[in-house]
């Protein structure tokens, strides 16, 4: 089957699949959570208003002195950007004609955007059969030559983490190698900085990290993302970016979200408790699911079900779940669901269940 790169876009898949979306459509196929964006957002809308008849600031304050706080970095440490999505143009410009060892299956932005730069780009298969578990020996097997490697953690599609002492081994591997290391933390805040490689960046001055505030915000149609490593690599990477690349409504809501600590712990609460019940319920209907960590997991249906007629027939039933087709080594026979509220989640799983009883 041809379909979109991306989820998230339930309307084009409907038409790509030549399928007419039935009036109610729940949309499981894109990761950001149910809640919508903290509520202070609406509350101080019209105060913020006024922000857009001025040019923002170009280093995307306030919001580069609060994620450098967060963190507990210095302000240089930190470049904001235009998504996460925009740190990746940076980094494939970085790399122009040079090798980067991809971890497949992978986010399919990583690739685009090392094509669009000519950069070779070598390969590292993970398998259901070993759980989707990125090793040291892949890792050493694979950098020699190599510019770097991009390192989603937690990994999407599968939600998998990179246990921390096996990503400190990789990180001094890429240290002797002269291989530069990408850490995407783009879902890490499902779990909390507790897992983020952020504090060992000055152990590792060859890493690079990358976060978005689009997942655990609600935010993506803001656009905010943030790069986190040496001075020198940020004022390099920064060098490629457009003048005023951060909104002035995206840089003061990122600093605001940033202060949100119980908005964070309830959205990680709910998304663990309905990531755990989905987990259960798949494993008693005989698929095989990742062991995700955070908000999103992948599961396989049992052999003997049709993988394209399951995806269409939930389709028709106003249910999209995440193809991956476009996901290497998943080719299709794997579906991700993002975890949504309760009541969508109890529908997906009569959806799913009516499905395979009857198929
Ligand atoms: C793994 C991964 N990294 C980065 C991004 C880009 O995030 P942003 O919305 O901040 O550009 C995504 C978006 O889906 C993603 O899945």
């Amino acid at each position: 089957m041809e379909l979109p790169n991306h989820g998230a876009n339930p309307l084009r898949l409907y038409k790509q699949l030549g399928i007419t979306p039935p009036q109610q459509v729940i949309d499981f196929s894109e990761n950001v959570h149910p809640f919508g964006p903290p509520t202070f957002l609406s509350k101080k809308w019209s105060e913020m208003l006024p922000l857009i008849g001025s040019y923002p600031d170009p280093d995307g304050e306030p919001f580069r002195t609060a994620a450098a706080e967060f963190h507990g970095v210095k302000v240089a440490q930190v470049a904001t950007a235009n998504g996460a999505a925009e740190v990746f143009t940076w980094l494939a410009r970085r790399y122009r004609n040079q090798k980067v060892v991809l971890i497949e299956p992978a986010f399919s932005e990583y690739r685009q955007t090392l094509e669009a730069e000519n950069v070779q780009i070598e390969e590292i298969q993970l398998h259901a059969a070993n759980d989707w578990v990125l090793t040291e020996e892949h890792v050493a097997n694979t950098i020699q030559d190599c510019a770097a490697i991009y390192i989603c953690n937690p990994h999407n599609p599968t939600g998998v983490l990179v246990n921390m002492n096996v990503l400190q081994s990789i990180a001094k591997l890429c240290l002797t190698q002269e291989c530069e290391l990408i850490v995407d933390e783009a879902f890490i805040d499902f779990i909390g900085e507790k897992a983020s490689f952020l504090p060992f960046l000055n152990d590792f001055p060859n890493t690079i990290i990358v976060r978005s505030m689009t997942k655990m915000y609600a935010i993506p149609g803001l656009r905010l993302g943030y790069v986190v490593s040496q001075e020198k690599t940020i004022q390099q990477l920064k060098q490629g970016a457009a003048h005023w690349n951060v909104n002035a409504l995206s840089a003061a809501i990122g600093a605001d979200c940033l202060k949100q600590t119980d908005y964070r712990h309830n959205v990680i609460a709910a998304a663990t408790i309905e990531r755990m019940k989905m987990q259960q319920f798949l494993t008693s209907y005989g698929c095989k699911t990742t062991n995700s960590a955070v908000n999103f997991l992948s599961f396989q249906l049992p052999v003997s079900k049709n993988g394209n007629l399951f995806l269409t027939d939930l389709l028709k039933a106003g249910i999209v779940l995440r193809h991956t087709e476009t996901f290497r080594g998943m080719d299709g026979k794997w579906f991700r669901i993002g975890m949504k509220s309760a009541e969508n989640m109890e529908k997906l799983r009569e959806a799913i269940a009516e499905w395979l009883e009857v198929n």
